[in-house]
């Protein structure tokens, strides 16, 4: 049962997903399954929670989010944008699994055009833990979405007090409750108890000021990422392309680096027509051109600050727009 609240309060529509927000355990303390309970149970779950907005529901899906995919992504996208096109919504709030809502709030921000709050909110420990975390991320995210300083910050991810950007969240954890980092730019704000206190604005384009558009779509470029590593050949590339890659993003060494043979695969898919991005898998700082790969001459793109599974996102929308390699590095140095 959704706890009844007044009319008179901000409406905020719940959008579900799953996740570990709605684990139940399944052997003592530690095992669990993801997605087993309702939004509706979620919600009944969260004391004085109706008392911070007025909630609808809508359970999308009932997936562990490493079954996150475009098709969902997809989905998620239209009816967020529903919701955030009556007028009646403040904003709205996304239930979603931690291990890849990274990945999906950048896509979010990327295609929802509105200024209305959208925010992602998970948990670490499922709904039956010890401590359970999801509650008060929940009563948090609501708290976010009804709040007006939310307005065109476009989207943002809420857990452990903290109010993240899209663009800038990573995991960075595989089990504490502070798994939610940003550590090139910081955070949004915090929310203690369901008071917001917002520090920043988000230092690129998104939502609103977006030119990406999914309106229609069914799918997506298919864009693969490749992990480098001492050693590496030129196998994995080779492979992606073969297997109908449209792009590819690569988890460099250091500065988005790669091995003589592994760049020479790199370059030969740039050269019959994949668009290559230069990605990073340290988790920090900027790839940039033409240091120590010339990346002119190759035909190669770099993801600026964007970690390798949200330049694919962005990857995987730009070649909607374009296959012009000079146009997609502009989109890279401008989202
Ligand atoms: C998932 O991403 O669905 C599992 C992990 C989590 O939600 O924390």
């Amino acid at each position: 049962m959704v706890r009844p609240a007044s009319p008179a309060l901000t409406r905020v529509r719940v959008l579900a997903t799953g996740g570990t927000i709605a684990g139940a355990q399944t052997d003592g303390a530690r095992g669990y399954k993801a997605a087993a309970f309702s939004v509706e149970a979620l919600i009944a779950a969260v004391p004085h929670l109706g008392e911070v907005a007025q909630l609808d529901v809508e359970q999308i899906a009932a997936i562990g989010s490493q079954d996150m995919n475009e098709a969902t992504w997809l989905r998620l996208a239209t009816r967020t944008s529903a919701a955030l096109a009556d007028a009646n919504l403040a904003g709205v709030v996304i239930t979603h699994g931690t291990d890849t809502m990274e990945e999906t709030a950048f896509f979010l921000n990327l295609v929802v055009h509105s200024e209305k709050p959208v925010v992602l909110v998970g948990a670490m420990r499922p709904a039956t833990a010890i401590s359970a975390d999801g509650p008060m991320n929940l009563y948090n995210a609501v708290a976010v979405a009804t709040h007006p300083e939310a307005h065109g910050r476009g989207v943002l991810v809420v857990a452990n007090d903290e109010i993240h950007f899209a663009r800038e969240v990573a995991k960075t954890n595989t089990t504490q409750v502070g798994t939610f980092r940003a550590t090139a730019r910081g955070l949004a704000g915090l929310v203690n108890a369901g008071r917001v206190h917002f520090f920043s604005a988000p230092v690129r384009r998104h939502t609103a000021q977006s030119e990406f558009s999914v309106d229609g779509a069914s799918t997506l470029s298919r864009v693969e990422i490749v992990y480098a590593y001492a050693g590496m050949g030129r196998e994995l590339i080779d492979a992606a392309v073969k297997a109908g890659a449209r792009g590819l993003v690569i988890a460099g060494v250091g500065d988005g680096n790669l091995g003589a043979l592994a760049l020479a695969a790199a370059a030969e898919a740039a050269d019959a027509g994949v668009a290559v991005v230069r990605s990073s898998r340290t988790g920090g700082g900027v790839v940039e051109r033409n240091i120590e790969i010339d990346d002119d001459q190759l035909g190669l793109i770099v993801a600026d600050e964007l970690n390798p599974q949200k330049a694919r996102v962005l990857l995987m929308l730009g070649l909607a727009r374009t296959r012009d390699v000079r146009a997609l590095q502009k989109m890279f140095f401008a989202y």
